[in-house]
């Protein structure tokens, strides 16, 4: 069974449920996505289409695993790397850095890719740091923790980064490399929904959240913005990715001049 086919109703249902559950706005050019999504979970679970859409009304556990298969997770190492190394290098210009320990959220952090290669470059520099990343998808966290990646994964890293932090496989893993362990060790993945959930700390020196507002709506990107705001200290760093902007949004955020997807709180 490789797709299914819904009522348009059903269709306003399960689209209703993603934006709800993760904020993820499921437009018409999306339906075919979506049928295939279902039918994974069709087939895993042993239902027809009736069976399967009223088993995800009633069930929140099927509920975290549809959104699972709808989330798009795509990432890579040093990807848009040009706002992390201004961020470092402004943190390493620091004269109190020392005696600073810098706090940074990923706050959609995939399969820790993004985590991973900032910790690189901070542990590069000698800098003290802590990383929490999250993300809503718990199957992208239990790949972040293992730190195991296919070697296309890794192709934009420095070789001395490459050499230093990462070992290489053998045997049956020789196309992966592994991120060492004191690397994993200054990282903690949790799971987060920017939509539901809400930060207690307000300590950050940098939140990033790069990549995951192009699938929300501008309404629902105002909120997630707002909210990322108030984990930031003062003078701190906002990052988005490359083919987002806070454009035609509400927030307090300052442009840092030449680097088109940083701000300043
Ligand atoms: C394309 S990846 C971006 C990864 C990384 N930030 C990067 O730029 O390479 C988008 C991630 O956002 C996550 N995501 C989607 N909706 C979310 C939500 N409501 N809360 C937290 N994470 C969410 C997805 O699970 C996915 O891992």
């Amino acid at each position: 069974m490789d797709s299914v086919t819904f009522t348009p109703n059903e269709f306003i249902e399960l689209k209703t449920l993603v934006y709800q559950t993760c904020g993820i706005n499921l437009h018409e050019g999306k339906l075919e996505l979506l049928k295939s999504k279902v039918a994974k979970r069709m087939r895993l679970t042993k239902m027809n289409i009736h069976e399967y859409l009223s088993h995800l009304k009633s069930n929140e556990r099927e509920v975290i695993e549809f959104i699972d298969t709808v989330t798009t997770n795509h990432s890579f190492f040093f990807r848009e790397n040009e706002s992390i190394e201004y961020i470092i290098d402004h943190f390493n210009r620091n004269p109190q850095k020392t005696e600073k320990h810098f706090k940074i959220w990923c706050a959609a952090c995939s399969t820790g890719d993004e985590p991973y290669t900032i910790a690189v470059q901070l542990k590069s520099l000698g800098l003290s740091y802590t990383i929490l990343a999250t993300d809503i998808s718990h199957s992208v966290l239990e790949v972040a923790a293992r730190g195991i990646y296919k070697n296309d994964k890794i192709q934009n890293v420095p070789r001395p980064i490459l050499y230093r932090f990462f070992q290489k496989g053998s045997g049956k893993y020789k196309d992966y490399v592994k991120v060492k362990k004191e690397i994993q060790e200054q990282i903690t993945f949790k799971k987060f929904n920017l939509i539901s959930d809400t930060m207690t700390h307000a300590d950050f020196d940098a939140v990033l959240c790069r990549n995951v507002m192009i699938y929300f709506d501008n309404q629902t990107s105002e909120y997630v913005v707002n909210k990322l705001y108030k984990s930031l200290l003062p003078n701190s760093f906002f990052a988005i990715g490359n083919a987002e902007s806070l454009m035609n949004m509400r927030h307090k955020f300052k442009s840092v001049k030449g680097i088109p997807s940083l701000y300043l709180k």
